[in-house]
């Protein structure tokens, strides 16, 4: 059965016994999402694509307009709610779809308590939706649209390449598959070019996948209790 645990931080994560895996670090959910996700995936990336990057005041999340996010692993949608109060901030519109393969219940996921972290409006919007964005796109903002992708990443397909990529998978010690050449090339197809991918991970399997794959690796620095994190980057055709 599964169990929210607390983590470091002060901030809740849930354990899945069978996995035998926690759905965040346990130095601190918030911290790493935070980190990792929002800090050096979504801001970098909003900074590296600000028209004002390089000019003397530097780079600018203003810059951007919209940004499309697909995350691996959607599990409580903290990814997503730090993501989509960030863009509503910014007045940055936000396509975000995450794929998951065993979604979690809007009772659980209520009672995470991930409601201190983000705007009322937010959060209310987004556990009013929860069960209809499992089944088809859905507006949690005017300017922020979800959709739950309910399959394994190894069936997921779409037409669409994205800005960002969130990979927050389980480790690769319980799920190697998730990790293999085959989900990394099956997942690097929808990165648009110049696009983003982070993840908490950093082993030399991946990076000699993502670069295989035509992409520009870099380690950035880990969310606590981790060194180092991979970012890549794919290089523009
Ligand atoms: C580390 S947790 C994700 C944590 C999540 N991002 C969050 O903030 O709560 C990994 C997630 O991957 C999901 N998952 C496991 N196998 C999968 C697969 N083959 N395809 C898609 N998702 C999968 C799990 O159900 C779990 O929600």
């Amino acid at each position: 059965m599964l169990e929210l645990v607390p983590t470091a931080d002060g901030s809740n994560t849930i354990y899945n016994p069978e996995v035998g895996e926690n759905y965040h670090s346990r130095n601190g959910a918030l911290q790493e999402s935070k980190h990792v996700f929002v800090n050096s995936g979504l801001c970098y990336y909003l900074q590296k694509s600000s028209p004002l990057n390089g000019s003397p005041s530097g780079g600018d999340l203003e810059g951007a307009l919209a940004v499309s996010i697909l995350e691996v692993g959607f599990g409580t949608g903290l990814n997503f709610l730090l993501s989509a109060d960030l863009c509503a901030e910014k007045k940055i519109d936000l396509e975000y779809i995450g794929i998951e393969a065993y979604p979690l219940t809007k009772e659980l996921i209520t009672q995470t308590g991930y409601d201190q972290y983000v705007s009322a409006d937010t959060w209310q919007s987004f556990i009013n939706n929860y069960e209809q964005s499992l089944l088809s796109p859905i507006k949690i903002h005017p300017s922020c649209k979800l959709q739950i992708a309910n399959c394994k990443l190894s069936d997921f397909q779409s037409e669409k390449q994205y800005d960002i990529i969130y990979y927050d998978a389980f480790a690769a010690a319980r799920q190697p598959e998730m990790w293999d050449e085959a989900a990394i090339a099956h997942t690097i197809r929808f990165l648009k070019p110049g696009g983003v991918f982070v993840t908490y991970a950093i082993t030399g399997n991946l990076k000699r996948a993502l670069k295989a794959l035509g992409c520009t690796i870099e380690k950035a620095p880990g969310a606590a209790g981790k060194r180092e994190m991979l970012r890549a980057v794919k290089i523009a055709s």
